[in-house]
């Protein structure tokens, strides 16, 4: 099945089966804002706590905060976000769309490497076993010429970005010969900044409102907590603090379902360290945080780190994890070294030292910080994205979403074969005995077979069938979701069997 059509039945299937939901969606809808249903609101907590304790547990110098999202005005103004939390912007004048100068040129490079790629696959078909891709890559004639394209368009692309050159950006989009996907046409605007935060007003107008801006990104709230936690923790360097939280972006370019939105939840941990050592720190976290999204088993192939053209003028190094999704590899998660550009400029703006004292140096200086930033309905979509299946059987096509089973919103369904003889009481005992350590399913509904498929397009990972024999000998049968075998185990293993599966124990040793 081609990609887009994959995606396009993903997006239906997280609708039909409560995963995801267009806010305010009786009303129209309300651009790139998305409500998360029964089942999508298990599994985004699923996903935060496979985070949170990957971080807060699992290191002792790793502590959690829960900050406000309305901060004090100044502080956006000491981030640089007040000033330079831009887009560049272009408008096709026919169409009246208007979109983002660099995705317009990242899409163009994603064709290129998208040729390149289709030739690739080709000769890996025809060559079969022999096939050396690195040789084909090296000598083959159209590869070379288009790598070449990218190279030029990449290095252009990069330096104009790093100058801030709007001009150049609308230039290589005229040069490209870029069309509006609306209007077919070339009829572009200047490229223009655009900010990205959303404000609003605190206090009435007439005693003079302050105006308060929603958070475009939770780690300021760990910035200026950096005294309160080191303090009161008797926190010493190196220790990290993690926060999940809502962040909100004025995003113009909203595509892609839940992949850009204009409210969504960061998972972000700022590690302060003594100032020299952080690049050492950006490898090891580069490192541990690759694992955490390998442990989850969606193939290691599917992930790539992708180091930075542009660096922020703060930052001495980043990169992006990102994964391959049905619209091709795109960032999850951020990790960034951003010096000591944040504390230092909330030093400045408040007039408070925020500083460290080093005992073993006997002085005080502002610790450096490598920052890992994860968007939650990001990762949301990669589980989805990775999960989807659709599987031809023998008589039967299932769509079955294959969520590790430790992330799965329902852990196991109950069902008694039929609705008499005692069964559906056995089935309730069983969840009454179960439900406190895992999330249950009853259903007695439709024949077994239907009730298989439904769990499946859910992603519950254990089916526990109560039939006639359990009245004799106490047992069940339990179908895993995957391979769809079925084994007779007793009542009493169940617990076991599922704990072990369903452990983040299990996951985290694997980090
Ligand atoms: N504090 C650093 C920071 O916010 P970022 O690269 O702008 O860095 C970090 O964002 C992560 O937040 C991204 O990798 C992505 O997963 C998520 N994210 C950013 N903007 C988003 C949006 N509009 N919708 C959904 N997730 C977003």
């Amino acid at each position: 099945m081609a990609q887009e059509d994959l995606f396009k039945k993903l997006v239906a299937h997280c609708k039909e089966y409560g995963y995801v939901f267009q806010s305010s969606e009786i009303y129209d809808g309300l651009g790139a804002v998305y409500d998360y249903g029964q089942n999508g609101v298990e599994l985004k907590n699923n996903i935060k706590k496979y985070w949170w304790d990957s971080m807060v547990l699992l290191h002792e110098n790793v502590v959690g905060i829960d900050s406000a999202i309305f901060m004090h005005p100044t502080i956006w103004k000491a981030s640089g976000h007040v000033d330079a939390f831009n887009d560049p912007l272009i408008d096709n004048k026919d169409s009246k769309k208007r979109y983002r100068a660099d995705v317009l040129i990242e899409e163009q490079l994603a064709k290129i490497e998208d040729k390149i790629n289709k030739e690739v696959e080709k000769a890996a078909k025809r060559f079969g076993d022999a096939f050396d891709e690195k040789q084909f890559r090296e000598t083959n004639a159209r590869v070379l010429e288009n790598q070449q394209k990218w190279d030029a368009l990449h290095n252009r692309f990069a330096k104009a970005l790093n100058d801030g050159n709007l001009d150049e950006l609308r230039q290589i989009i005229v040069d490209e010969e870029i069309v509006c996907p609306i209007s077919g046409t070339r009829n572009w605007t200047e490229v223009r900044q655009f900010n990205l935060m959303f404000s609003t007003e605190m206090g009435s107008t007439a005693d003079g409102a302050l105006k308060v801006y929603l958070r475009p990104e939770t780690a300021q709230g760990i910035f200026v907590n950096y005294l309160n936690v080191q303090k009161t923790g008797r926190m010493k360097l190196p220790f990290g603090i993690a926060q999940i939280g809502k962040a909100f972006r004025n995003e113009i370019v909203a595509r892609q379902f839940i992949f850009r939105m204009r409210e969504f939840e960061q998972m972000e941990m700022q590690f302060f360290v003594k100032p020299g050592t952080e690049l050492d720190w950006f490898e090891k976290w580069k490192t541990t945080r690759m694992n955490w999204h390998k442990a989850l088993g969606f193939g290691d192939e599917n992930y790539r780190f992708h180091v930075h053209e542009k660096l922020a003028h703060y930052a001495n190094a980043a990169v992006d994890v990102e994964y391959k999704f049905p619209f091709g590899f795109k960032e999850v998660e951020g990790i960034h070294s951003r010096t000591d550009f944040d504390l230092s400029q909330h030093e400045k703006y408040s007039g408070k030292k925020i500083r460290y004292f080093d005992p073993e140096l006997n002085e005080s200086y502002v610790p450096f910080v490598v920052e890992t930033s994860i968007g939650v309905d990001r990762m949301f979509l990669q589980v989805l994205s990775a999960a989807y299946c659709e599987e031809q059987l023998e008589n039967d096509t299932r769509v079955v979403l294959k969520i590790p089973p430790v992330l799965a919103p329902v852990k196991l369904a109950v069902l008694p074969l039929v609705k008499k003889d005692g069964l559906p009481e056995i089935a309730r005992r069983i969840i009454d005995d179960l439900k406190f350590e895992f999330n249950c399913q009853y259903d007695e509904k439709d024949s077994i077979g239907k009730r298989y498929r439904r769990q499946d397009a859910i992603g519950t990972p254990f089916c526990v069938t109560v039939d006639n024999q359990t009245l004799e000998d106490n047992s069940v049968t339990i179908r895993y979701r995957d391979s769809m075998e079925q084994e007779r185990v007793a009542i009493s293993q169940l617990s076991s069997i599922i704990g072990q599966q369903v452990s983040y124990k299990n996951l985290f040793a694997k980090i």
